[in-house]
């Protein structure tokens, strides 16, 4: 197909995958990607639903095509992904020239679908529901050195607020050899690290029904991808509190590419809101395999994702929360305020808290997480880490600086210039010279 294309990305990074392969399914079908939008002759929106501000976000920018599709039939809006799978044709309701609607297990069909849709005219919606094959293109990557690997896909945790089980579908977790020939794969392409990927990575392969080839369970994964020979460092998100294990925290110890970073959201310290949220864990469960994590594996970082006014939070609850964070002194921390998704069980709850609460609590945690993070990054000053470069500080070109990660997942700015020629992937001690509240700064020996 003789067409250009453009893909826009909201959500999370299971959707930036998603947008990789899809753009690599366009490409083996001919069609070109361009960087401007508006020199697309396909133009499509990978969506996100998780919370309503994301589903305006796209609605808006659907809004704006609204003039050059009317002018011009040759002209394919697609909207795909959750959003697509949440809503399907009520979309075309709003927005009747978006001519492709597709879900979150057919993306892989989309070249088809604008073939059809340009031989015969007529607009496709396809929102079905069987799970993906995914064939990687092992080029298909945002970044030279790093790839995001799904080693599992959908959820079955049905947390009360969430829309996630509702547009990706059960949880089903990918063959260990499958994973693994992926990661040998993009190795052999250039990658130094990966990202394991699943809303609930910590379930990996113990899904009664959906994990055959995966019966190891995430110690065994994480053992075989370590073992890779040119793979660096391997990291993994989304952890869930109630499916972590003490053989998982030891396997993170023992092996040594496996990056000291624990993404384990609590999203509440009060039992009452936890157990509303069907999180099926105490917030004694999540300190004490806090503590557990690090005792297995000595500073190692823990990171949270909190929500704010969920229905009925009352201002003790949230004092609770908040005294957790400050006192759990987590490496970073997520505050969403709480968004009603249609079709959830908390729908049925009244979004009693009201908006300028919520505004006020998330700021309040943002406000003591700074002050966590600030403390933190001053203490590591005179440290040296280990960082891995993922290449020139974009935001400040002129200084010549490099930009990289820490095991755990600090950004760091570095003076390399010096020192022979340092590659995206190629890791550096750096000892730490300065810290803010977001960036540490340093200089290489
Ligand atoms: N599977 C992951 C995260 C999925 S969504 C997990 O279980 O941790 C990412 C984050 O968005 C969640 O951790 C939660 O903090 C937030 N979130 C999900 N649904 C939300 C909603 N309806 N309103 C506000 N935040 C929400
Ligand atoms: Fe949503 Fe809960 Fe599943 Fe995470 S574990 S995706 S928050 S339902
Ligand atoms: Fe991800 Fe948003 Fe879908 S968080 S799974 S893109 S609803």
């Amino acid at each position: 197909m003789d067409k250009t294309f453009h893909i826009v990305t909201f959500g999370c990074q299971m959707n930036k995958l998603d947008s990789e392969l899809l753009r690599a399914a366009l490409e083996k079908n001919g069609m070109r990607p361009v960087r401007a939008p508006s020199d697309a002759d396909v133009l499509i929106y990978n969506t996100c639903s998780v919370r309503q501000h994301a589903e305006d976000r796209v609605l808006s920018h659907l809004g704006g095509w609204r003039k050059r599709a009317e002018a011009d039939s040759d002209f394919i809006l697609g909207v795909v992904g959750c959003m697509a799978q949440r809503l399907g044709d009520e979309i075309r309701q709003q927005f009747p020239f978006v001519r492709l609607l597709c879900g979150t297990r057919s993306f892989l069909n989309v070249p088809e679908y604008i073939g059809k849709i340009s031989s015969t005219g007529r607009a496709v919606t396809a929102t079905g529901d069987r799970p993906i094959r995914i064939e990687r293109d092992p080029a298909m990557r945002s970044e030279p050195h790093h790839a995001y690997v799904s080693i599992m896909r959908g959820c079955s945790n049905f947390c009360t607020y969430c829309i996630v089980p509702h547009v990706r579908g059960p949880e089903r977790s990918r063959p260990e050899t499958e994973i693994v020939d992926e990661v040998q794969r993009l190795t052999a392409d250039g990658v130094a690290e990966v990202t394991l990927l699943g809303q609930n990575v910590n379930a990996y392969g113990r899904h009664k029904n959906h994990s055959d080839g995966a019966e190891g369970g995430l110690p065994r994964l994480l053992e075989r991808v370590n073992a890779i020979e040119n793979i660096k460092r391997v990291r993994f998100v989304t952890n869930h509190p109630k499916d972590m294990t003490e053989d998982i925290l030891r396997s993170v110890a023992d092996n040594e590419k496996v990056c000291e970073h624990l993404h384990m959201p609590i999203q509440s310290a009060s039992d009452r809101v936890l157990k509303a949220m069907n999180r099926r864990y105490t917030r004694n469960h999540y300190l004490n395999t806090v503590e557990k994590a690090r005792r297995i594996i000595p500073g190692i970082a823990v990171s949270s994702d909190f929500i704010v006014g969920f229905p009925g939070e009352s201002d003790s609850d949230f004092e609770d929360t908040l005294a957790l964070l400050r006192s759990v002194q987590f490496h970073q921390s997520y505050i969403f305020r709480y968004s009603p998704r249609p079709g959830t069980d908390a729908v049925q709850l009244a979004d009693d808290v009201p908006d300028q609460v919520k505004r006020e609590r998330q700021q309040a945690l943002l406000a003591a997480q700074k002050q966590v993070d600030i403390r933190r990054r001053n203490g590591l000053v005179g440290e040296t880490l280990e960082v891995m470069c993922h290449g020139h500080n974009t935001h400040r070109p002129e200084e010549g600086r490099l930009i990289g990660r820490s095991r755990r997942s600090d950004i760091v700015v570095f003076d390399g210039c010096n020192k022979g020629k340092i590659n995206a992937g190629d890791t550096r001690h750096v000892t730490i010279e300065k810290a803010t509240a977001l960036t540490l700064f340093g200089r290489i020996g």
